[in-house]
């Protein structure tokens, strides 16, 4: 019996303004999904949470171009997502937000305790103001000429152009994204500042202790940042929007009643109160997943995250947490993607480059998608999506490979051996060899997820369903039939239960397809588990003489029609 793990997961919390695009679905939710999967078929505890990130001026500036309230707006978006994510069977334990009060009331708290140490000071600065709108600028709320790159529509908090990140004093020609005007002023304005030198030291051996399980790309960011120093960093805005800023009991703190907290700073916060979410709604306790006196040390803390997100994660949001002073959970092992580009490019909605997760399901059913995302995911470097790519992985690995497999033996076994797998014949050579197979791929297979290798993870997969392929050709239980029923027997029975396999390790990727080969099969729920690869009966696990049924097609090839046509409607390699 190898022991119960209780894991902690987290995807980064998708920006509510509008649905995601598949890069951002690969590079965070559906790779943290894939392994939520894993690890509850080897029957660890799972709890895996993400929620939409709500505030901040994205959200607001969407919201006024919809003609909606920001409120209204996070509602319909959050919806949206929620389905999307629904469609794209993601298998989260709850999907919270963070505007919800429960994230409001922690995001407060941290704040205090953070005062409380002496970590967080008020100070005054300069900040773009526009005259004819009454409002102060921050962010995106400002554009203008990037000093850097002379980009002409540059936002406040970072150039698009050349990815530098900006502060809204920096522009030069500001204007008010909002209504345009360029009557703007820079003003004296009040904020709260965290005083992230103060936990140089304290994140440095942090870093260093937890970095060990991080892999060098995430310990590498948090360096850079960590040896360039920690600075003062202004947690609050001029937005209503957000969470209040309060005093110690409760009340609006005195020259911030405008105010609100920067996103960055509620956002992360966001995992463990949506956490406090899912805990309230299902009677679970939450704290030992996140305090580490309740429980949560022998909790293991799972990050998924877009590699532009590291050093929020690995600096950041460990300041507020140890900063706090009270013994909070964080992050054990973080895994970063890097992006998923549209032919090498960017996906972008206004110029018709990409699909977007709704349209995806409208396309294709997800696991489609999933299994090319996975295949493909952007590991080792950026990964182009193509649809000639993603035509040739469907139609071969999925169709060809897998579907192919299922198909044969299981319509065999319904002609020749009434439907019931055979009891017959003695296994040979050919099973010796597929055993052999079957013991070192699914050892291989159990090892990429855990090492969180997607790509290796699903090419083995792959190769595993190869290998049930060849193992046919060797096996060729329709050759023997005529002279030797018994032989072909043992092929059948051998083919049947490989075709169980080859669904249980797909489960993870691909999860309705496996659930119909495996309802196909008969295999009760409780036998669905993670197979152990030293197990040395595999191919002859399940019932003799049990019935089972061939699956309906569970692959439609994707025709170069559709490609075309595909390509027509969301673009394709030329501009
Ligand atoms: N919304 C951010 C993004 O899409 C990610 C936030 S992650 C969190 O880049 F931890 F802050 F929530
Ligand atoms: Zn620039």
């Amino acid at each position: 019996m190898t022991h119960t793990r209780r894991i902690l997961i987290t995807s980064a919390l998708p920006y509510i303004n509008g649905v995601k695009h598949l890069g951002n679905l690969a590079g965070s939710m559906l790779p943290a999904d894939v392994y939520a999967r894993v690890m509850r078929l080897k029957g660890h505890e799972v709890t895996y949470i993400c929620a939409t990130d709500e505030h901040g001026t994205p959200a607001e500036l969407a919201a006024q171009a919809a003609g909606q309230t920001v409120q209204q707006y996070c509602d319909e978006q959050y919806e949206i997502q929620r389905q999307a994510g629904e469609g794209f069977l993601l298998s989260y334990d709850w999907f919270g937000r963070t505007s919800r009060p429960a994230n409001h009331k922690l995001t407060q708290h941290f704040a205090q305790q953070l005062e409380k140490n002496g970590l967080i000071e008020s100070q005054t600065s300069k900040q773009v103001y526009a005259v004819d709108d009454g409002r102060f600028l921050p962010d995106r709320y400002v554009e203008g000429t990037c000093p850097h790159c002379g980009y002409e529509k540059a936002r406040g908090d970072q150039c698009d152009n050349c990815g530098r990140l900006l502060d809204p004093t920096d522009l030069k020609n500001p204007y008010s994204a909002v209504t345009g005007s360029r009557n703007i002023e820079v003003r004296d304005t009040e904020h709260l500042y965290l005083q992230q030198t103060g936990m140089q030291d304290t994140i440095r051996a942090w870093v260093n202790e937890k970095g060990k399980a991080w892999p060098s790309l995430a310990v590498s960011i948090a360096n850079k940042w960590l040896d360039e120093g920690l600075i003062a960093r202004s947690i609050t805005r001029d937005l209503s929007w957000g969470v209040k800023v309060t005093s110690a009991d409760g009340s609006p703190r005195p020259g911030f009643e405008n105010k609100v907290f920067y996103v960055w700073f509620d956002a992360p916060i966001g995992y463990i109160s949506a956490t406090q979410e899912w805990a309230e709604a299902t009677g679970n306790d939450w704290e030992k997943l996140w305090k580490r006196d309740k429980g949560a040390d022998k909790t293991e803390y799972v990050q998924f995250m877009g590699k532009d997100n590291v050093a929020f994660h690995t600096v950041s949001f460990p300041v507020t947490l140890l900063g706090s002073g009270e013994p909070w959970k964080t992050v054990d092992k973080l895994k970063a993607f890097n992006w998923v580009t549209w032919y090498g490019g960017k996906f972008s909605t206004s110029s018709k480059r990409g699909v977007f997760m709704d349209q995806a399901l409208s396309l294709l059913p997800a696991d489609y998608w999933r299994w090319y995302l996975i295949a493909n995911a952007p590991e080792g470097s950026d990964a182009a999506f193509t649809w000639e790519g993603f035509q040739a992985a469907v139609n071969s690995d999925l169709a060809n490979v897998l579907g192919n497999f299922v198909n044969r033996i299981t319509k065999y076994c319904a002609s020749k051996f009434d439907g019931k797998i055979p009891e017959s014949g003695t296994p040979g050579e050919a099973e010796a060899w597929m055993a052999n197979e079957l013991s070192t791929r699914l050892k291989a297979i159990d090892e990429y997820y855990e090492a969180m290798e997607f790509r290796k993870a699903a090419a083995e997969t792959r190769a595993l369903w190869a290998a049930g392929n060849e193992y046919l050709t060797k096996a060729e239980p329709w050759v023997k039939y005529k002279s030797d029923v018994d032989g072909a027997a043992v092929g059948v029975r051998a083919g049947i239960n490989l075709a169980a396999i080859f669904a249980i390790v797909a489960q993870p990727i691909i999860p309705d397809a496996a659930r119909k080969v495996l309802d196909a099969l008969g295999i009760p729920e409780g036998n669905r588990r993670w197979p152990t690869w030293n197990d040395e009966n595999l191919m002859d696990a399940m019932p003799r003489g049990a019935p089972i049924t061939p699956p309906e097609v569970l692959f439609q090839k994707i025709e170069d029609a559709q490609v075309a046509e595909w390509t027509e409607r969301f673009g394709g390699g030329k501009e």
